[in-house]
């Protein structure tokens, strides 16, 4: 058990930093990396509108009592486009029920893999509905609850990217210059099995774990590459920095393209946010090795070894397409206070129970406030929204919207006893959706609520 994890569950935390103490980042306290890395997986790419059937099973990627979508550690990338479908089945071969939630996109409740809409072991879904958003990284992963830490902790989970013309006119890096990349932690037994207890404070693994590869490393060219970032895990914050203090261009986030590119020496990513990253090796030479740290951890989370010089004319963008900037019209204002370890409001979740009704359409302010329990990432089902403040009043320096918050969001991260504003419009369906914590013990123990949007 980490420090802080214990921290977590004694609800210490508190009551230590009101002392003036400050729990700080300890090593994962679990073996360091092999001498020899083992090489990264990369998933193989497929249509996401071809009908491709997804098949939650087990699969030895990640450790022999592991899950995976196709057999494999991660899934697919599901590949969409702006003004196409989704349309995927899932197959559930496990021996229980499971759903398919893509985080991230808007779709009808019926296919938002809600958890009253639980898929039988041994039956299949069709997940098809319209793409009608803009181009970004959304990812797939099981919904049913009270099962989510364990189905996702053990492997299940995928990417869902979704292109348009608007990026298509960046010129972007494709092909192997875009790396889809999975970060979570995880804990092995002796014989290599999960080790994994479920705890409602939140299960933090204590080794770096990169598309279910732990410690791995990447060959890579002199070149420019664009980092596709998930942050998979349960309820592990990421600080990722480059090794050599280089600074990381961020271009994008949980909604697509960020209104303008962010150069930053570090950034934080809570479980379910993704980052979409550009990393210029045109620097290096053949021989360096450039890491993707993680700094609350000092681990050296995916290293990258430099093999080749390769001629490369790509343009880091000094500047990206214009975001619409809501404003707040004249919705109600709600605030949804995230307790403890498994209440929203003063309530634990009951599925169908509906605590709020949103008129549809209408641009509403939020205020989200993690009260203890440690870092809650605030995820909301079935639209984006926009950040416009934070406050934390520990600490005066996160009492901002950090430029990698811009634009659209779908997860916001706030550490303990920080709160945020977010203006949220939903435009897309009727229908019931989830507010919920995204540090998947807190989820499943029912820190998560229903709302109509009518
Ligand atoms: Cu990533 Cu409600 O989900
Ligand atoms: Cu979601
Ligand atoms: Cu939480």
């Amino acid at each position: 058990m980490t420090r802080r994890h214990f921290l977590e569950l004694t609800g210490a935390t508190t009551a230590l930093a009101a002392a003036g103490f400050v729990p700080v980042a300890c090593d994962g306290g679990g073996p360091p990396p092999p001498d020899i890395r083992p090489p990264l997986r990369l998933p193989r790419v497929v249509p996401a509108d071809v009908g491709h059937e997804l098949v939650a099973r087990a699969s030895a990627d990640l450790a022999p009592d592991g899950l995976g979508y196709g057999g494999a550690v991660p899934g697919p990338v599901l590949e969409a486009r702006s003004g196409g479908e989704v349309h995927v089945v899932l197959r559930n071969a496990l021996d229980e029920p499971t759903t398919l939630h893509s985080h991230g996109a808007v779709v009808p409740h019926e296919m938002d893999g809600h958890p009253m809409n639980e898929v039988a072991p041994g039956a299949s879904f069709v997940y098809r509905y319209p793409v009608e958003q803009r181009a970004g990284l959304l990812w797939v992963h099981p919904h049913p609850h009270g099962r989510v830490a364990r189905q996702v902790y053990r492997g299940l989970a995928g990417f869902l990217v979704v292109r348009d013309a608007e990026e298509d006119a960046l010129a972007l890096p494709t092909g192997e210059r875009e790396l889809f990349l999975a970060v979570r932690d995880a804990a092995f037994e002796g014989d290599g099995r999960l080790r994994y207890r479920d705890d409602r404070g939140g299960f933090w693994g204590n080794v770096p774990v990169v598309n279910g590869v732990p410690w791995p490393r990447h060959e890579v060219a002199a070149a420019v590459y664009r980092l596709r970032l998930l942050n998979a895990a349960n309820a592990r914050v990421f600080r990722l920095a480059l090794s050599g203090g280089a600074p990381l261009t961020v271009i994008g986030n949980d909604g697509g393209l960020l209104p303008a590119p962010a150069s930053v020496a570090s950034v934080e990513v809570g479980p379910a946010e993704r980052l979409d990253v550009l990393l210029d090796l045109r620097g290096a030479r053949p021989g360096d090795r450039v890491a993707l740290r993680c700094e609350r951890e000092g681990w050296d989370v995916l290293a990258f070894d430099v093999a080749e010089r390769v001629e490369d004319a790509t343009v880091i963008p000094t500047a990206l397409p214009a975001v619409e900037t809501l404003s707040h019209g004249g919705g109600v204002d709600r605030t949804f206070r995230f307790q403890g370890h498994l209440a929203i409001n003063g309530e634990v979740y009951r599925m169908g129970d509906v605590r709020a009704r949103v008129p549809f359409g209408r641009t509403e302010r939020w205020s989200l406030r993690a009260e203890g329990g440690g870092v809650h990432p605030v995820h909301v089902h079935g639209a984006h929204f926009q950040v416009v403040s934070r406050e934390n009043g520990r600490d005066p320096s996160r009492s901002r919207v950090f430029a990698h918050e811009r634009g659209w969001k779908d997860t916001v991260l706030l550490l303990d006893n920080e709160s945020a504003g977010v203006l949220v419009r939903f435009d897309g369906y009727r229908g019931l959706y989830l507010l919920h914590c995204h540090k998947l013990e807190h989820e499943d123990h029912g820190m998560m609520l229903d709302f109509v949007v009518e």
